[in-house]
């Protein structure tokens, strides 16, 4: 059906044909199976069980699936029954890898040597050594026998984030890659970018993650800076002609597959969203998504999974940045979640910045003429950017809401997204924004940036600080042309190495997540656990390392400074005291 709503025409989707299920297995994506085996909550993370490698054929583990549940009169099977049904035909995960330890790490990376503090200096040895703890090299017979895990294939090895994320993620991968550069293990990075090619070769686009219950939906797409960040490094030439043609087919999923046309006074803007048309319970969360559609109408439960799909695939799964309420404002609950209907100032700054980039690598191969076809893309962005999103006013960009047709007027980091993309036109503008940020309230936290300033739950929002979020806030501000920019971004930066110390040094980890509130404190929130590893939050930390690392201290200017006030505090009160005119 079609609905008018201020001139712009929204094609909703038709239900008479069912969406596609998030891969075609039977049992690790749809069905009976999956269904009963996730909702008896035999696991307490749904991941688990979708992880696990079957013992025998699909087949055999359907058919004997079918008997069972015809053994019970209303066809649902016991916890206890379905518990030796999984012990028989499923088994633990870790068999998809083969030991493997990167054969390019090699310790004393140049890196440290920028390093001024003896502490951070010593602990940036250790993030360099963790590396070879989160390198994974999927096993043969992943690749001999496929239809015994859900585990994807890659030909090469890498390093994956930690924790429950054993597979491959997209877009952690880019802060895991330039950690990787700065390591100096240039073939693992290299590998890790093969892999990402050919899953582009394999599916037209990069999936979410190295799964098949990710097939269907990507995430921010990085893989066209990944290579920027590889090339810079090593100014290899026949490396990026042969990867051209794969970024350029990722480009046009993109274009293709997760745009809209948004008219803003008169003129016809193409611009990017989070869409993924597919439909029923993530496998990976399935009790999750089931009771959060329990009781609304089929139509509604198919719509809301479709939406928390592509919050999944913005990498923000979850966060009231994608609620939308029945009266179309940017509020509400989870089960307002309605990503597809925003146009989010990172995902269009990021592609504005891919776009500059393949017409850069088109150049250094030779070709004008490609390379002026995404020059002009760059030029249209711009101005999508600029008229949709950018609010003169307020001094910053804002999701767009596609009911509302109003931006968003609420902070998150990725309202400066286009700094640190360059995707702006005005100077003045990168000024304004500055201006923004103080006024925001944001930079009132001793220990990041954080996510939002709503207080709702989930993960992606008050009060956790993401690595991924800081750096691109830290890297667009340190690109302005102003001190005060630059002094800004240094200052965030002490304040986020010191966050990551801290909590190093209090649970010898690194986590995914932090805490703006507490001295080094994990995350929380969310459908899961805070993890341990971490990939992007070390690919971050060895990244400020490196630009800051001659100014850096691990007691850090706002501890330092707390300490002196602790200690000059009562001084004066004596003083005070005893010496009226103080
Ligand atoms: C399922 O039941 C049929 C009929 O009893 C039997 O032939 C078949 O072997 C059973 N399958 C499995 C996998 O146990
Ligand atoms: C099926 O039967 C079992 C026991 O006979 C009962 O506990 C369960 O609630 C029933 N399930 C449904 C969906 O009717
Ligand atoms: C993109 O959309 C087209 C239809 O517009 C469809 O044929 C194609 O399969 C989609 N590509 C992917 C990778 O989903
Ligand atoms: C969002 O909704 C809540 C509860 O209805 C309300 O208190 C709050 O003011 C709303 N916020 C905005 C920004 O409209």
């Amino acid at each position: 059906m079609f609905w008018l709503s201020g001139g712009i025409t929204f094609l909703f989707l038709c239900h008479g044909a069912a969406l596609p299920p998030p891969c075609d297995s039977e049992i690790y994506c749809t069905g009976e199976l999956l269904r009963q085996v996730q909702m008896a909550k035999l696991f307490d993370d749904n991941k688990a069980f979708v992880d696990m490698k079957l013992t025998a054929a699909p087949d055999i583990v359907l058919d004997a699936f079918s008997n069972l549940t015809q053994r019970f009169p209303n066809g649902t099977v016991p916890p206890s029954a379905l518990q030796v049904f999984v012990n028989t035909y499923f088994a633990n995960s870790g068999k998809e890898f083969e030991p493997w330890s990167p054969p390019d790490w090699h310790d004393k990376p140049k890196l440290l040597s920028k390093i001024s503090d003896p502490k951070l200096r010593t602990w940036a040895e250790e993030l360099h050594g963790l590396w070879k703890s989160l390198g994974r090299k999927i096993s043969n017979d992943v690749r001999d026998n496929p239809q015994m895990y859900s585990m994807i294939y890659c030909p090469y090895p890498g390093i994956v984030p930690g924790g429950r994320f054993t597979e491959f993620y997209y877009w952690d991968s880019y802060w895991v890659l330039n950690g990787l550069i700065l390591s100096e293990m240039m073939e693992t990075a290299r590998g890790m970018i093969q892999n990402f090619l050919h899953m582009v070769d394999r599916y037209g686009f990069v999936p979410n993650g190295g799964r098949i219950y990710y097939e269907r939906r990507s995430q921010p797409p990085f893989l066209p800076l990944m290579v920027e960040s590889y090339y810079e490094a090593t100014k290899d030439v026949e490396f990026l002609r042969k990867a051209l043609p794969m970024l350029e087919n990722e480009y046009s999923f993109w274009m293709e597959n997760r745009s809209i046309v948004v008219e803003v006074n008169s003129v016809k803007h193409v611009m990017n969203r989070y869409y993924v048309q597919v439909g029923q319970p993530r496998p990976e969360s399935y009790t999750h998504d089931a009771e959060l559609a329990e009781g609304l109408p089929a139509e509604a439960q198919e719509k809301l999974w479709t939406e928390l799909k592509a919050g999944a695939e913005s990498g923000w799964d979850f966060s009231s940045r994608w609620y939308i309420n029945n009266l179309g404002q940017n509020n509400g609950s989870f089960g307002d979640t309605r990503t597809s209907s925003i146009l989010p100032v990172d995902l269009n700054a990021l592609i504005c910045r891919n776009e500059r980039v393949l017409a850069t690598f088109h150049r250094i191969l030779g070709d004008e003429e490609r390379a002026r076809v995404y020059d002009s893309a760059v030029s249209s962005r711009l101005k999508a950017i600029e008229s949709v999103l950018w609010d003169a006013e307020k001094g910053a960009w804002f999701d767009y809401n596609l009911l509302s047709r109003t931006r968003n007027s609420a902070f998150y980091p990725t309202n400066l997204s286009p700094l640190w993309a360059r995707c702006y036109s005005q100077p003045e503008m990168g000024q304004q924004a500055l201006q923004y940020l103080r006024g925001s309230g944001a930079l009132d936290y001793p220990n990041g940036v954080p996510t939002s300033l709503s207080q709702s739950g989930q993960q992606w929002d008050m009060p956790n600080a993401w690595p991924p979020l800081q750096h691109m806030l830290i890297e667009g501000l340190s690109q302005l042309d102003s001190s005060d920019a630059k002094d800004l971004a240094s200052d965030l930066a002490q304040q986020w190495i010191r966050t990551n110390w801290l909590a190093y040094v209090k649970y010898d980890a690194m986590f995914e997540k932090y805490d703006v509130s507490g001295d080094g404190k994990p995350g929380g929130g969310g459908e899961y656990e805070v993890q341990l590893g971490f990939g992007w939050t070390n690919g971050a930390a060895l990244q400020l390392l490196d630009q800051y690392g001659n100014k850096l201290t691990s007691g850090g200017s706002v501890l330092g400074s707390g300490l002196l006030i602790g200690l000059i505090y009562p001084i004066v009160n004596v003083i005070s005291y005893y010496v009226p005119f103080w």
